[in-house]
């Protein structure tokens, strides 16, 4: 089984659409997925198509320990979903000890899925610290339009971070090219930027810039339920047979 965050600290870079369409690309692959919700903003239990305000149990309600995850699982198709609502601010200001550990406490007995991905929000606070060190592996979307090397340094100090005093197992399997956009003359820089200063940690695969994958999240579908002959539906497949075959 393989556990992974999808994080940056930046926010609007491609995480949850990521988190989404690569778990509907293992999917249809055969693979059995659990996907944790672990952002106050909800936005991938709304991508998949449930309205984060109308979720009564939520994940939030797993790390306080007053249910178990699955109580709260939301079976769509092959993928169980663990959901989110905006209660989740909340954990912030719970006066538990060693509150990183909840996630992983939490979920540690999961088993059956090939996958666990999780979804973070924009920032290294405390849900993020919970993912990363639950996760054995890091998918970090790059938005490839701008050249964003502070925050990446940011998060890669984090990373090092959890690493030494929480999770010895983390590692940042590969970076995901977002919005990329070959006619710009940023995309490719940023890219060129990327293989040099992080060598062998940009997946192949480009995640296109297309419209199609911003409007899939409002019908609450996937993008091979909502444009299954689309550039992001081609992208994120070939995204998803590319982290089937790269391990960190
Ligand atoms: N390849 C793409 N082409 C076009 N639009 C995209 C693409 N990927 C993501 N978007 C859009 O960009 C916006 C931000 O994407 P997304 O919500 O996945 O980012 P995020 O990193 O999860 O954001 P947040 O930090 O707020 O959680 C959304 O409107 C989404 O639909
Ligand atoms: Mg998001």
């Amino acid at each position: 089984m393989r556990i992974v965050s999808i994080s940056n600290n930046k926010g609007g870079v491609g995480k949850t659409t990521s988190t989404v369409n690569i778990a509907a690309g293992l999917e249809l692959l055969n693979k059995k997925v659990l996907v944790i919700d672990i952002d106050h903003q909800a936005q991938t239990t709304y991508h998949f198509g449930f309205n984060p305000n109308n979720i009564k149990l939520s994940v939030y309600d797993v790390l306080k320990g007053d249910v178990g995850f699955e109580d709260v699982i939301i079976k769509r198709n092959n993928i169980d979903l663990v959901p989110a609502n905006p209660d989740l601010k909340g954990l912030e200001f719970l006066p538990i000890p060693a509150k990183e550990f909840l996630l992983k406490d939490a979920f540690e007995r999961a088993e059956g899925y090939d996958f666990i991905l999780i979804d973070c929000p924009p920032s290294l606070g405390v849900l993020t610290l919970n993912a990363l060190t639950f996760c054995r592996e890091i998918f970090v979307p790059l938005q490839v339009q701008f050249l964003p090397f502070h925050g990446m340094y940011n998060l890669f100090e984090g990373v090092q971070m959890v690493k030494k005093r929480l999770n010895k197992y983390l590692d940042i399997t590969g970076i995901i090219g977002t919005m990329f956009n070959s006619k710009k003359s940023i995309s490719n820089e940023v890219i060129a930027e990327t293989k040099k200063r992080l060598p062998g940690k940009l997946f192949d695969t480009l995640i296109r810039d297309n419209v199609s994958l911003q409007e899939a999240p409002s019908w609450g579908k996937t993008i091979f339920e909502y444009k299954p002959d689309s550039s992001g539906a081609d992208d994120y497949m070939n995204l998803t047979k590319e982290i089937l075959e790269r391990t960190k």
